[in-house]
C-alpha cells in the first residue's frame, strides 16, 4: 500500500465532467442532515441517526480522521453544476493487504440520474490505481436493485451470498459480495 509516513496518500479530488469527488468541507452539513434524514441510511453507516449540527460535525471530522489514521478514503460527492455535497462515497481498508471496502450513498434530492455510478467507478479506478489496490469489493444487501445497478454497470462482478453477515441494530441480513479487481 502506496503510504506517506504512517498515513495513506491523501484524499484525491476526482472528476469526471458531471461528478466530482472531494475531501469533506464543514459547509457539507446539509448532506449529512440529508442522509440521516433518509431513514435507511443511518443503519448501515456510522451518518448519525438523529441530526444536529454537533453530530454532523463530528460525523464530518471522522471522515477526515480516516486517511490520517490509515483507514481509507470518505469523500464528498458533489454534481459539479451544483457544487454541493449530495452524497458519500468510502475506500475503507480491510485486514487483507491491498483489499478495501466500498460503501456509498446518495441523498434522496440526487437519486436517479447516475452520481453514485460515475462516483464509483471513480473512486473504485482510481483505488486500484494510485494506492495499488490488488481488489475493491462491496457487501450489498439482497434486494438493494439501485445499489447493484450501480456495480453492475461501474464492471464489478457478483461472487456469492454470506450468509447472516450483515449487522443492523435490529436485525441481521445475508449480503451479497461484488468485486473488482486490479492487475494481477
Ligand atoms: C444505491 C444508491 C447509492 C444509488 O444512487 P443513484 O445515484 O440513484 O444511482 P444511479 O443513478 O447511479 O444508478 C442506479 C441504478 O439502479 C437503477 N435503480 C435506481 N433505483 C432503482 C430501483 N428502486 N429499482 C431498480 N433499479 C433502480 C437505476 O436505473 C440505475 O441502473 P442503470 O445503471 O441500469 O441505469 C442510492 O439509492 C442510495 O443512496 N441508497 C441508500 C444507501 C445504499 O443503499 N447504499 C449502497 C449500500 S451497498
Amino acid at each position: 500500500m502506496n503510504r506517506q509516513g504512517g498515513s495513506l496518500i491523501p484524499e484525491p479530488v476526482l472528476e469526471d465532467g458531471t461528478v466530482r469527488l472531494r475531501r469533506w468541507a464543514a459547509t457539507d452539513l446539509s448532506c449529512v442532515k440529508a442522509a440521516s434524514d433518509e431513514g435507511v441510511i443511518p443503519g448501515g453507516t456510522t451518518v448519525p441517526v438523529v441530526f444536529t449540527e454537533e453530530a454532523g460535525r463530528e460525523w464530518i471530522e471522522r471522515q477526515h480522521s480516516r486517511t490520517g489514521r490509515g483507514q481509507g478514503w470518505s469523500l464528498a460527492v458533489t454534481e459539479i453544476s451544483r457544487g454541493q455535497a449530495v452524497g458519500c462515497a468510502v475506500l475503507l481498508l480491510r485486514p487483507q493487504e491491498g483489499v478495501a471496502g466500498l460503501g456509498y450513498w446518495i441523498a434522496p434530492e440526487a437519486r436517479g440520474r447516475g452520481v453514485a455510478s460515475r462516483a464509483v467507478a471513480l473512486l473504485t479506478e482510481w483505488g486500484l490505481r494510485e494506492p495499488g489496490l490488488a481488489r475493491v469489493e462491496a457487501w450489498v444487501e439482497p434486494g438493494n436493485a439501485a445499489s447493484t445497478g450501480v456495480l453492475s454497470r461501474c464492471g464489478f462482478e457478483y461472487e456469492g451470498r454470506l450468509r447472516l453477515f450483515l449487522s443492523f441494530p435490529t436485525r441481521r441480513a445475508d449480503a451479497w459480495v461484488f468485486s473488482r479487481i486490479g492487475a494481477a
